[in-house]
């Protein structure tokens, strides 16, 4: 299968990602081994004495900024005769690319994914000690049908007085990819399915890239599955009671990777405050499933640098769940 050149450029990233012999454009094609994508990215981004290292652990180091440049490794390019259509492909023709120095932003962290309020201090707390334990025990043992006749009848929180429908969760329910948001905004509320807007049309693009689809080995889900009003975060009392679901979803897919997508996501599954710059680009650990951080879609639609760096972190996942899958099922 071709790599989906269009789902790129909707990244915004066509115009640094190069075909190998083809005409490099604004970017500078480096005739340097091919590394697979997530090790290229971090020998680009370590210093060169660091780099050796660097391409040893990705997972033990984290993708350094890139002090000079900002660097871009190729996507996969072709798939392997009867494999999976919605397999990554292995990258031994990565490339590396680099593209012309850019002055270097303030480190921002990723604001809220839409900007009707202020956004309030980070903090996480836990579940407050009134959270009703027992209630949630019960949730553990759900099955699918069950799970969601539940979330759709549930009152364990004030955000079931304001939605319209519940959004439980969309997708293969057997995938290996789960991706989980904040939380539903105003067409998910409308619709009951999670990231139908333009954001979501942004992560179908950020699925094809990685050659996978929505429903294909994927499953998507919300920290919360009502709508916060006027679409604020989640408050930490919400997300303590929807976490039960979350969890009993999680264990029910049996993902081989998930991808947090945003702060308030990656800030709620792995219980931490600090800000997504610092969770980017390690490999955490959610119900003992590996863990990758990216920036919110919503937020992508506004910050172009920001693409190239969810084009990293989707390196970095994609590298995180070839290491996580049977070797009978990687292509090396
Ligand atoms: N943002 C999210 O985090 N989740 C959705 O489902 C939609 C928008």
């Amino acid at each position: 299968m071709a790599l989906d050149e269009a789902a790129l450029e909707t990244l915004g990233l066509g115009t640094m990602w190069v075909r190998r012999g083809a005409p490099s454009g604004q970017g500078v094609v480096e005739d340097e081994p091919a590394l697979e994508e997530p090790r290229a990215a971090a020998y680009e981004t370590a210093s060169p004495a660091a780099r050796p290292a660097a391409v040893q652990s990705v997972e033990a180091k984290p993708v350094a900024r890139e002090p000079e440049s900002q660097s871009v490794s190729a996507a996969p390019t072709e798939s392997a005769p009867g494999d999976t259509p919605v397999r990554p492909v292995p990258p031994e023709t990565a490339k590396t690319i680099r593209i012309a120095p850019a002055p270097e932003p303030e480190p921002l962290d990723e604001p809220a994914w839409d900007d009707f309020e202020p956004v309030p201090p980070v903090g996480f707390d836990p579940a407050p000690a009134s959270a009703p334990a027992a209630r949630s025990a019960d949730i553990a043992a759900l099955d699918w049908e069950a799970l969601e006749a539940r979330v759709s009848n549930c009152e364990r929180c004030r955000l079931c007085e304001k939605r319209t429908n519940t959004v439980f969760g969309v997708g293969d329910r057997a995938g290996d990819w789960m991706l989980i948001g904040e939380g539903p905004g105003e067409n998910e509320d409308k619709q009951g399915e999670p990231f139908v807007g333009q954001a979501g049309k942004l992560l179908d693009s950020m699925l094809r890239a990685l050659s996978l689809a929505r429903g294909e080995n994927v499953y998507i889900a919300n920290v919360v599955k009502c709508r916060p009003p006027g679409n604020r975060n989640p408050e930490p009392d919400e997300v303590a009671q929807c976490e039960p679901y979350l969890q009993r979803q999680v264990a029910l897919v049996k993902p081989k990777l998930i991808i947090a997508l945003g702060r308030v996501a990656a800030q709620n599954l792995l219980k931490t405050d600090a800000s997504i710059s610092s969770l980017r680009g390690r490999v955490h650990r959610y119900e003992d499933v590996p863990v990758i951080v990216t920036y919110h879609p919503a937020y992508l639609l506004r910050s172009l640098p920001d693409k190239a760096k969810a084009w990293v972190d989707l390196c970095l996942a994609y590298d995180t769940y070839r290491q996580a899958i049977p070797n009978d099922k990687a292509r090396s």
